[in-house]
């Protein structure tokens, strides 16, 4: 029986396939090869090296799950919103498989690959608030049971998990910067070092990372010596001031919206600062907490798999000779 769905993510710096079964949610094959040491150097995704990197990972994950190519009944890619060199590398390959295997191809969205994850091995259960923070987003959204998408709250200027990666950036600590700031913020002991709560006393709706970035880059400028101490130092009131703001503005939501059900979702959700804030969040508003698992909170082909499933079970299929490549976010009104 054919009921397999292949899917490929390749819209940042990771190189993932993913099998899933349409009918059980079973996942019967998933890799993912990650770019992070190499653009890790350079303190940041550098394009042409990950499309390079994409061109050699995505052929060698490929050839490792041949044997259920004869049991593939579609093929999904993710076409946007990302960086047009790497996501051209996977749509490539998806429409040559397609062709090449006479198979359908969907197009998924990677923001709606997110949220999915929320749902990897079960069915979607909408009416639904969401907070999506990742490198390139960082948006509350709420979908209601016909699965539209309203954007509640969205960034003026950078996303949460990018002001993480350019502060540990600035104090030469590599990429990307989630993980080692919230690692390092554990060691503080002081925690003196404290930064204003972006748009605290601002009745705007809005987020903003940029002032707290510079903030965070002054502090910096005061040290001759950066040791050990005051980087963790710093990137404690960096990260406490981070995950406050985002609390604030959430704060906000939750007292217009009285969500049945709340998620997060994104590679920053593996925040755990920020999970545990909101699940104090949510257990004030008595709202039930919706976690995806914490090895597919980055980016990964399996959510976008598990999003195609219930494409294809819509027969949202696009044409072979379509331009599907698509760097900005078109396609996010509905999931
Ligand atoms: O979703 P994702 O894998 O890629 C994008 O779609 O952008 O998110 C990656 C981002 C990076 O900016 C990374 O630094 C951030 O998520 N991130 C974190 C943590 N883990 C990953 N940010 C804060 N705390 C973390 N633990
Ligand atoms: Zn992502």
């Amino acid at each position: 029986m054919k009921n397999l769905i292949l899917a490929i993510e390749s819209s940042c710096d990771d190189s993932s396939i993913a099998i899933i079964n349409k009918d059980n949610l079973e996942c019967v094959f998933y890799k993912k090869i990650s770019q992070e040491l190499e653009h890790s150097v350079y303190g940041g995704v550098v394009p042409e090296l990950a499309a390079r990197l994409h061109s050699a990972a995505l052929p060698n994950i490929l050839a490792q799950c041949k044997d259920y190519f004869s049991k593939l009944c579609a093929i999904a890619v993710t076409n946007e919103p990302g960086l047009s060199v790497s996501l051209l590398g996977g749509i490539t390959m998806a429409k040559t498989l397609a062709v090449g295997l006479k198979l359908p191809l969907i197009a998924i969205n990677h923001l709606k690959g997110h949220i999915y994850s929320l749902f990897l091995e079960e069915e979607v259960n909408l009416d639904i608030g969401i907070l999506l923070v990742s490198g390139g987003h960082t948006m509350a959204l709420y979908i209601d049971d016909k699965r539209e998408i309203q954007i509640l709250v969205s960034t003026n200027d950078d996303s949460f998990g990018e002001s993480f990666d350019k502060v540990a950036k600035m104090m030469g600590l590599g990429y990307p910067g989630g993980v080692i700031i919230e690692n390092l913020a554990k060691k503080a002991k002081d925690k003196n070092i404290k930064f204003s709560i972006p748009l605290k006393h601002s009745k705007e709706l809005a987020y903003s990372f940029s002032g707290l970035k510079n903030a965070v880059r002054l502090e910096i400028l005061k040290y001759e010596n950066l040791d050990e101490n005051i980087k963790a130092e710093i990137a404690y009131g960096f990260e406490e001031a981070a995950c406050e703001h985002i609390l604030d503005k959430l704060e906000k939501i939750f007292k217009q919206y009285s969500f049945k059900q709340f998620g997060i979702v994104g590679g920053a959700s593996a925040n755990l600062t920020l999970r545990s804030r909101l699940q104090n969040l949510c257990e004030k508003y008595h709202t039930k907490l919706k976690l995806a698992p914490l090895k597919y909170c980055s980016d990964n082909a399996l959510m976008i798999a598990r999003a195609a499933v219930d494409a294809y079970k819509r027969s949202e299929f696009v044409n072979i000779d379509e331009e599907i490549l698509s760097p900005k976010n078109k396609n996010f009104l509905r999931i």
